[in-house]
């Protein structure tokens, strides 16, 4: 198994963001990572979210966004990325709108928010786009199901 200090720092920096601190040693967690790259051939649109809103069925989520490569300087066709409040009729109301740039992240409460990314096109429709981000998933571990 590979180790990366980077990525380990990353998750623990994440960790201590997002999870509740009475929640840091009450509970042991599972942390699941994963890499996605959404391409956008020349002159098409990538969709990073072609399920639209949804909830990712996690407690707590980080999503990175590493690289926005040759992605529009267009707000409106730049993948944005939409976090919404859930009603208990299932609907939502937007809370955020944003262009997540490269470098930065956004952390959810996967488990009271609706979150979502429209789609993006290439700034130069010559050449592909692609957007790439890692996501850091956080769960309780259900000790009574791990151990049945
Ligand atoms: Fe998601």
């Amino acid at each position: 198994m590979a180790e990366s200090k980077a990525l380990t720092d990353l998750i623990k920096n994440d960790f201590v963001r997002i999870v509740p601190s009475l929640d840091y040693v009450a509970k042991a967690w599972l942390v699941t990572v994963h890499q996605i790259r959404v391409t956008c051939p020349p002159k098409g649109v990538g969709e990073p979210v072609p399920e639209g809103i949804h909830r990712d069925g996690h407690a707590y989520l980080a999503i990175h966004v590493v690289s926005r490569h040759n992605i529009s300087s267009d707000p409106n066709k730049a993948g944005r990325s939409h976090v919404y409040t859930r009603r208990q009729d299932g609907s939502g109301a937007m809370e955020l709108d944003k262009v997540i740039e490269e470098g930065e992240a956004l952390f959810l409460n996967d488990s009271t928010v609706l979150h979502c990314v429209s789609g993006f096109v290439p700034e130069n429709q010559e050449e592909s786009a692609h957007r790439d981000v890692i996501i850091i998933d956080f769960d309780v571990v259900d000790h009574h199901a791990a151990c049945s």
